[in-house]
C-alpha cells in the first residue's frame, strides 16, 4: 500500500474514534514545505466545521486516537488544524528496499482492472498529418499507458476521418492521374491535396466529376472504392511513419474509422426515431434536449441528419458511443479531442445517454487540450505562414539535439551521438507538451524544451544518465547490489520520500488524465536527487552507507526511468 493510502486509513479511523462524522475524509497529501513534515493531512477542518467544534481541539483528539509510531517519527498540529507527519527513517527505508525489489516499483496494479477505450491522434486522413494532431497523440499513448500499467485492458481508437467530401475531390483527381505521376505526388500529401483543391475551384467538370465521386463512394461503387482505398492506405502509412519516429504504440490494428461506422448510421437515425427523440427542424433531423438551452430559453438542437439526408459528425460520432459501450464493452471512453469541440463532445455525449447507448455505468469523458501556438503566441506556422510538417518537426528536434549532446560531451562517436541526439529531441518534443496542464494553449519553444535545466526531458533524461556514469565510475553492476537502504541524513529522507510517491503520481495520471502531474512529480524527484548528491557524498562514504546512497540513486533512476517510459519517453545510458 502507498505512504498516502495507509496514512488515509489510520487518520479516517483516529477521526471517527474522535466523533467526526461517518466517513470523514482524511485529504492527506504530501507536505508543501519540508518544514510540515513529508504528508499533511487536512481533513480536520470539514470534519469540525460538520461538527460545529473548534478545529485544533478536534485535531488534538484525532492525533490522541493516532498510533503512528511504526511509521512516523513526529505527529504535529500545525495552523487552523491540519496535521503534520514526518515518517520514520527506517519506516522509509524498509518501503524503499521493498521498492527495489519489486519489478513494479512498488506500483501494485488495480483490484478492479476495467476496459478503457481512448479515442485519440485521429488524424483527418485528407491532408497530411500536421502539428494539430501532435497533442492527442502524445497525451493520449501517454495515458494509455499508464492505465494499461495499472492493469486496465486499453482498447485504442484512432477515429481517423477518411470519410466526407473531401475525399471525392481527392478520388477524382487521383483517378485523373498516370499512375506514376499520382504516386510521386502522392508522397506529399500536402501538395496532392493543394493540386486537387486548385482544380477543383477552377475546373466546373472536375468539380462535378468530384461530386459524383462521393456519391459514388457512399454508395458503394466498387471502382471508386478501390481508388478511394489506395488513398486511405497511403496516408494511414504517413501517420504511422510519424508514429513510429515519435514512439507512439498506434498501430494499423488500431484504426476505427469514421467510414466504419457509415452503414450504422442509417440506423442510429431510425433507433433514434423510434425512440421518439427526433424532430424534424427545417427539413434536418434533430434531437432536442433541455441541457441545451440558450439563453433566451430556446434549445440549440443536435442536428444528426441534414435536410438532403447527408449525416454529420455527430451522427458518426453517436453510432462510435454505440459500438464502444455495447460491442467492445468500454466501462470508461476516453476522447482525446481538442477544447474547440467541447460542446460537440457535450451534445453527443448528451444524445447518447438519452438514447441508452451508454448507460450510466459507462463513463464518457472528454479530455480537452489547448491549441499549440509558436513563440509569438499565434497559432503554430513556418515562417512563411504554411503548416508545419510533423516530420519536419522532428527532424528538427532530433537536430537541435544533436548540437546539445555535442557541447555537453564532446566525447562522443558520432553513431552515439545521434543515437542520443534522437532520444532527447523526441523526448523533449513530448515531454513539453506532456509537461504543461493540458487545458492551457501551449507555446512551442525549442529553446525551452532543449534546455538542461528545469521541468525539461534533457533534464530527466540527464539525472537518468548521472546515475548510469556514477555506476560506471565505481565499476559496480547495478544488478548484484544487494545492500538495504539506510535513511538517516535530510536529504536521504527528502529523497525517499519523493520516491514512495511515485504510484501516488502515476493514480492521479489514471484517475484524472492529466500527465503534467507525473512530469512534475518526476521533476521534484530528480531535484531531490540533485540535492542528495550535492549534499551526500557516495562514493567517497564508508560503507554500509555508501552501497545504501548507490542503491538510493539507482531506485532514483528506475523510478525516473518507468516514469518517462509511461510518459512514452525513453532514456539513454550516457549523456
Ligand atoms: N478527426 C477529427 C478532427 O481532426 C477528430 C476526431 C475526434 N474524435 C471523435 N470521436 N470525434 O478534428
Amino acid at each position: 500500500m502507498i505512504a498516502k493510502e495507509e496514512l488515509e486509513k489510520h487518520i479516517a479511523a483516529a477521526l471517527a474514534r474522535a466523533g467526526a462524522p461517518p466517513g470523514a475524509p482524511a485529504l492527506v497529501g504530501p507536505a508543501t514545505r519540508p518544514e510540515f513534515g513529508d504528508y499533511q493531512a487536512n481533513g480536520v477542518m470539514a470534519a469540525a466545521k460538520q461538527l460545529q467544534t473548534n478545529p485544533r481541539e478536534l485535531a488534538a483528539r484525532v492525533v490522541e486516537e493516532l498510533d503512528l509510531s511504526e511509521m512516523a517519527d513526529s505527529v504535529e498540529i500545525a495552523g487552523p488544524g491540519f496535521i503534520n507527519i514526518a515518517l520514520k527513517g527506517d519506516w522509509l527505508a524498509a518501503r524503499l528496499d521493498d521498492m527495489l525489489a519489486d519489478q513494479r516499483l512498488g506500483v501494485p496494479e488495480v483490484a478492479a482492472p476495467q476496459k478503457v477505450v481512448i479515442d485519440y491522434s485521429h488524424p483527418n486522413l485528407a491532408k497530411e498529418m500536421h502539428v494539430g494532431h501532435l497533442r492527442s497523440t502524445i497525451i493520449g499513448d501517454a495515458i494509455a499507458r499508464v492505465l494499461e500499467f495499472l492493469g486496465h485492458e486499453v482498447v485504442r481508437h484512432n477515429h481517423v476521418g477518411d470519410w466526407g467530401t473531401q475525399f471525392g475531390m481527392l478520388i477524382a483527381y487521383l483517378d485523373q492521374q498516370q499512375d506514376g505521376d499520382a504516386m510521386a505526388e502522392l508522397a506529399d500529401l500536402e501538395v496532392f491535396y493543394q493540386s486537387a483543391r486548385k482544380r477543383f475551384d477552377a475546373d466546373e467538370t472536375f468539380a462535378d466529376l468530384a461530386r459524383e465521386c462521393v456519391v459514388k463512394l457512399q454508395g458503394g461503387d466498387a471502382q471508386v472504392r478501390a481508388v478511394w482505398q489506395r488513398f486511405i492506405d497511403e496516408s494511414l502509412r504517413h501517420c504511422e511513419e510519424v508514429y513510429e519516429r515519435l514512439g507512439v504504440t498506434l498501430t494499423r490494428a488500431d484504426v476505427r474509422a469514421e467510414s466504419a461506422y457509415n452503414d450504422d448510421l442509417p440506423v442510429v437515425i431510425e433507433n433514434l426515431r423510434a425512440q421518439g427523440l427526433l424532430e424534424e427542424s427545417q427539413g434536418a433531423q434533430c434531437v432536442f434536449l433541455d441541457d441545451f438551452k440558450n439563453k433566451n430559453g430556446e434549445i440549440t438542437p443536435v442536428i444528426v441528419q441534414k435536410s438532403d439526408g447527408g449525416y454529420l459528425y455527430a451522427t458518426t460520432d453517436l453510432s462510435a458511443v454505440r459500438y464502444r459501450a455495447g460491442q467492445v464493452g468500454a466501462k470508461r471512453v476516453l476522447y482525446i479531442v481538442d477544447a474547440r469541440q467541447k460542446l460537440h463532445l457535450r451534445q453527443v455525449f448528451a444524445v447518447a445517454q438519452a438514447a441508452g447507448y451508454a448507460p450510466d455505468s459507462v463513463a464518457l469523458e472528454h479530455y480537452p487540450f489547448g491549441t499549440m501556438l509558436g513563440e509569438d503566441h499565434k497559432p503554430f506556422k513556418t515562417r512563411t505562414g504554411g503548416t508545419v510538417k510533423l516530420m519536419e518537426l522532428l527532424q528538427e528536434a532530433e537536430d537541435r539535439a544533436f548540437a546539445l549532446v555535442g557541447e555537453k560531451n564532446p566525447d562522443l562517436s558520432a553513431d552515439e551521438r545521434r543515437q542520443i541526439a534522437r532520444v532527447v529531441g523526441i523526448g523533449s518534443v513530448k515531454y513539453a507538451d506532456l509537461s504543461l496542464n493540458r487545458e492551457t494553449d501551449y507555446v512551442f519553444s525549442w529553446d525551452n524544451m532543449l534546455s538542461l535545466d528545469g521541468n525539461t526531458a534533457p533534464y530527466l533524461q540527464y539525472s537518468y544518465a548521472r546515475v548510469k556514469s556514477l555506476f560506471r565510475r565505481a565499476e559496480i553492476d547495478e544488478e548484484s547490489l544487494a545492500a538495504a537502504i539506510i535513511v538517516a541524513e535530510k536529504a536521504e529522507k527528502v529523497l525517499a520520500a519523493k520516491l514512495l510517491q511515485f504510484g501516488e503520481a502515476v493514480e492521479v495520471v489514471a484517475r484524472e488524465g492529466y500527465p503534467n502531474l507525473l512530469c512534475n512529480y518526476l521533476y521534484e524527484l530528480a531535484d531531490a536527487f540533485m540535492k542528495f548528491y550535492e549534499n551526500c557524498p557516495v562514493l567517497r562514504a564508508d560503507e554500509p552507507v555508501r552501497s545504501s546512497r548507490l542503491q538510493l540513486a539507482r531506485l532514483t533512476a528506475r523510478t525516473i526511468g518507468k516514469g518517462l517510459g509511461l510518459l512514452g519517453i525513453e532514456t539513454v545510458e550516457r549523456m
